[in-house]
This record gives C-alpha cells, structure tokens and sequence, in this order.
C-alpha cells in the first residue's frame, strides 16, 4: 500500500523524479505525473490501464503560466477562466510543442485547469512543470474522492498519496471548448451550466452518450460498479426485486427506504440538495458496490442544476 500524508516537500520530489503521486482536487483525486516528461506520462496510462488514445488534462497553479503550453486563449474562454479558476473547470486548447503529444493522445487541443485545493496548489506553486492527473482509478471504475479510496485501488502501484480528505465537490471538472466560434461543453461536471452559461450565454451540450465518441475518452460505459447497475423508477425496481428475493442495494437522491438496513442504502441529499448530492455519489457508488448486495437499484435525479452532471454518471455506470 502507498504512503499516505500531507508532505508536500516529498511529493514534489518523487515527481521531480518522474515517479507519480496521488493528489487531492477539489473535483476528485488525480494520478499525477510530471507533464513534460513522456515517461512519466506513459506510467500514468499503465497504472490506470488507461488506452493511450484516452488524453490527460495538466494541471497548473496560476492563469499566468497556461501560455506556456498553449498557444491561445479565446476570449470568451479566457472570461470563464478568470472567473472560475481555480475550480472545476478544464478547457481545451490548442497546444504547444512543449507538451508531449502522448499528454493529448496526439491531439492538437491540450485540456488544461487550475485545481483548487490548497494541498495541490501550495505542491503546484514549488514545481517547475504541470501535473498530467487523470482521475486516480483503474480505467473505467468510478473516480475517487478520497485517499482510501485511491489507496485501495491503485495503492501497490503508487509511491504516496497525497491526502487532502474529502473532495468537495465530488464530481470531475467540466470540459470546455469552442468549435466554430461556438463554446461547447464536452463533459458535464462540478461546474454548474448556468454558471458557464451565466459568463458566456447559451452553450452548446454535446451528449457523451457514444460509443464513438467525438472526443476521446467520453465513452459510454465509463465510471462503473462491478455489480449489475440498474436505473429506473426506485418504488417499482424494489418491488421487483424484493418479490426475485434478490440482495439489492438502493441508492437514491432524497428518500430512504425504512425497510431495507442502513448497509444496503445510501440516501444522497435528504434535502434534495445538488450539491451536496454531487459530493456523496462516487463514494456512494464505491460503499453500495461493496455491501454485500448483488445488484444496485438506483434513479435518476431532476435534469437541472447538477443534477445533469450526475445523471450524465448515472446512465454511464448504467451503461455496462
Ligand atoms: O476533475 C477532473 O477533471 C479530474 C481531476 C483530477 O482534475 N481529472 C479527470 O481526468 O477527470 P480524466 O482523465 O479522468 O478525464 C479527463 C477527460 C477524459 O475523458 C479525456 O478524454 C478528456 O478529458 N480529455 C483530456 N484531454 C483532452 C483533449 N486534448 N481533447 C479532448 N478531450 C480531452
Ligand atoms: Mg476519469
């Protein structure tokens, strides 16, 4: 298992020597590597399994540094950034030379944010090069909001972690870009719509829902369970089961079920709140696919606000 703290000073130098660290992000854990160094890069794609035509987002400290690796920043792009990082946002850009074409899977667009977490930056602001992190879970199994979580999936292939607690808002960043002048969001993520939207005016949401996807990486059966995931209306999906006398799990957005044991339900906001839901569902999704059920029953939530962002998971874990 890695070594797990709070030691900046260590990270920094077993990057600095092209070994890979976990990090905390407000969004989820990143499997960080130096991002201009093609080896270390290459280890980040073997530790996760991930195919190597699947492309990394870097991530930098500060707005000042993101054109050293590319070569423009659009105007309306550059209002959502000077507002939103750092946090949950990642753009597309076209790249500079200075990032190894293995980073953007050979794409001329590098995927760029700033984190905000204080851990991540304070490690950020003592490094001399971006940190290539895709999310910190073997290729396809949902991303992981805390250094257990990490620990327990890829803790034999990793040097330490880097534990900040729990990500606060739980869900990966929003991707965004523009094509043809018009701004078009590739992931929904931590970053509300209506906040893009709010910035810039109305966006373009393109449906990941492909199984040959236009951007690599958005594929259709992404961020799930082991066990059989099944989505519907929660009142009939339990009934159904409960007459198969199967072991089900529940996880639901507000309302519990008094008849089935605290273990095999997970309730994300019992006050209905987006957020607070966003924050829970990976972890959620990590519990209920290791209780001792043999099939998760789950719903899908109101399609506003957040709540995009989680169905988006949602139909993905679905989509086995
Ligand atoms: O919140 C996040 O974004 C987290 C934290 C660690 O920053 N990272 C994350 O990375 O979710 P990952 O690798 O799990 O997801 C990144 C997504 C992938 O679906 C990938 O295909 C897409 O971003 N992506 C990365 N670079 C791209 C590029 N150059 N063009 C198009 N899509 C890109
Ligand atoms: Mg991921």
């Amino acid at each position: 298992m890695a070594e797990i703290g709070q030691n900046i000073q260590k990270a920094k130098s077993l990057l600095e020597q092209g070994e890979l660290v976990a990090i905390p992000t407000e969004t989820v854990y990143g499997l960080a590597g130096n991002a201009l160094d093609a080896q270390a890069v290459s280890k980040i794609f073997e530790t996760k399994n991930r195919p190597s035509f699947d492309p990394l987002i870097i991530h930098v400290g500060k707005i000042e540094q993101v054109s050293k690796y590319v070569k423009s920043l659009p105007e309306e792009l550059k209002k959502l950034a000077e507002k939103y990082w750092p946090g949950p946002l990642t753009l597309l850009l076209p790249k500079k030379d200075i990032v190894p074409d293995l980073v953007t899977s050979g794409l001329d667009q590098v995927a760029i944010r700033i984190p905000n977490h204080p851990l991540t930056q304070g490690l950020l602001g003592q490094l001399d090069f971006p940190l290539a992190a895709p999310s910190a879970n073997p290729f396809g199994y949902i991303s992981p909001t805390k250094a257990k979580h990490v620990n327990d999936q890829l803790g034999d292939k990793l040097a330490y972690i880097l534990d900040g607690g729990e990500c606060q808002v739980g869900l990966e960043s929003t991707i965004i870009g523009m094509e043809e002048g018009e701004i078009v969001i590739y992931r929904l993520g931590g970053m509300d719509v209506a906040e893009v939207e709010s910035v810039v005016g109305p966006v373009k949401v393109l449906s990941h829902s492909s199984s040959n996807p236009k951007t690599p990486g958005m594929l259709k059966s992404h961020y799930a369970p082991r066990k059989p995931f099944v989505l519907g209306n929660l009142d009939t999906l339990v009934e159904e089961y409960e007459q198969k006398g199967e072991d089900y799990g529940v996880l639901s957005f507000e309302k519990s079920f008094p008849g089935l044991s605290a273990d095999r339900q997970v309730v994300l906001s019992q006050k209905g709140d987006f957020k607070e839901a966003a924050q829970k569902l990976f972890g959620a999704l990590r519990d209920l696919d290791e209780a001792k059920v043999s099939v998760i029953l789950a719903e899908l939530l109101p399609e506003e606000s957040l709540g995009r962002a989680i169905n988006d998971r949602l139909r993905r874990a679905a989509a086995q």
